[in-house]
């Protein structure tokens, strides 16, 4: 019997009686934009953020633009990101008329590096963009001070971390603005697109709520020149009811990676690192594999699904030609090894113990 990566399907199956009450709800009460759910979702969010405001807009890509955007850096300013990130990352900064600079990443963690992040600061930078890749903390202790140290601001994208916590605390301390996607594969998933803006400043979760909706808090008068990246009042009611599920989805998530952790042994598949100082959310679980084709075939042939995050950098994508020069060793080597393994809600003791068994007999 196969297992696969991730069923959609399987993920929203428990929530449909509550999911179908919701939908029922959302069309006899006729209020479809912005209204209720979404005003309800935004202070829960906000509340299991651990910050005091969350702003619901279209997707996390818009998240990352209106964070920019409200903060009205300089045009052509400098945003550090780590080179190994997903795309949408980089994207978002070159959106607004920013300039990305790509740094190297910790080799352990895949994680924005402090240190490569501070030699790469220049006199434009204006902010540094951490992203909490499939689920891990960056070293918030660590960016905030570098932040505070030369002025910058620090953003979060916080995508795939849902759930993480940085110290016990759901919050990324010092981070000025944290933008969330909700893309059905997310932790916290809704059933199309989705994403938050969550700040502890209230000038910027304003600046974001007029932004997403024009540039318009007052109706018909247009402050900022906006766009229309609204919350659907339906997906915000959806992520209502997941979000209470979201902390038991995360335990289930924690002890299927200590049973991968503790479970896999073959020299042929470096683990990822089991964190200390912080909860990951473990959106995604992450191995590396010198040849990771061999690999995949033999996944295959054992019905083991899989996915690659990612399998091309940023850097070598054609959309990004200005970036294909760039050597950048550390981050190739993670595109070239990495592999995913089915990590979720959905997944049995019994698969979990059916991957290790079959990883560990791979030669
Ligand atoms: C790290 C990261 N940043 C940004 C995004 C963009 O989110 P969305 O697809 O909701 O625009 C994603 C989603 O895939 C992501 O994984």
């Amino acid at each position: 019997m196969d297992i696969p990566f991730l069923s959609l399907k399987a993920l929203n199956k428990p929530y449909t009686a509550e999911l179908e009450k919701a939908f029922h709800h959302f069309l006899n009460r006729g209020f479809y934009m912005l209204s209720d759910s979404v005003r309800q979702f935004e202070s829960e969010f906000a509340a299991f953020c651990s910050a005091p405001f969350c702003v619901g807009v279209a997707n996390g890509l818009d998240a990352l633009e209106l964070i920019m955007q409200s903060m009205e850096l300089e045009k052509g300013a400098e945003v550090i990101v780590p080179a190994n990130t997903y795309y949408a990352s980089i994207l978002s900064v070159l959106n607004v008329g920013l300039t990305p600079v790509l740094v190297e990443p910790d080799p352990h963690t895949f994680l924005l590096d402090p240190a490569n992040a501070e030699k790469a600061i220049t006199g434009k930078t204006a902010a540094i963009l951490a992203v909490n890749l499939y689920g891990k903390m960056c070293d918030y202790d660590a960016l905030g001070t570098l932040a505070r140290k030369y002025n910058l601001k620090l953003i979060t994208d916080a995508a795939q971390s849902h759930g993480a916590r940085y110290k016990c605390s759901t919050d990324c301390p010092g981070a000025d603005a944290i933008a969330y996607s909700f893309y059905p594969t997310k932790n916290l998933g809704a059933l199309s697109d989705a994403g938050a803006v969550v700040t502890h400043h209230e000038a910027l979760a304003q600046a974001v709520r007029a932004r997403r909706n024009y540039g318009s808090e007052v109706r018909y008068q247009f402050d900022h020149l906006g766009k229309n990246s609204r919350l659907s009042e339906l997906q915000a009611a959806f992520l209502s009811i997941k979000l209470r599920y979201l902390d038991a989805e995360t335990e289930r998530r924690r002890e299927l990676a200590a049973r991968y952790l503790s479970g896999i042994r073959n020299e042929q598949i470096i683990l990822p690192p089991a964190e200390t100082t912080h909860e990951d959310a473990w959106h995604l679980f992450v191995v590396r594999t010198p040849d990771r084709e061999k690999l995949k075939a033999y996944l295959q042939g054992h019905g083991i699904g899989f996915d690659v995050h990612y399998p091309v950098p940023p850097h070598r994508q054609k959309a990004l030609a200005a970036f294909n020069h760039l050597s950048l060793p550390v981050t190739e080597e993670i595109h070239r090894t990495v592999l995913s393994l089915p990590l979720n809600g959905t997944l049995s003791d019994r698969d979990a113990d059916r991957i290790i068994t079959t990883l560990n007999q791979y030669a």
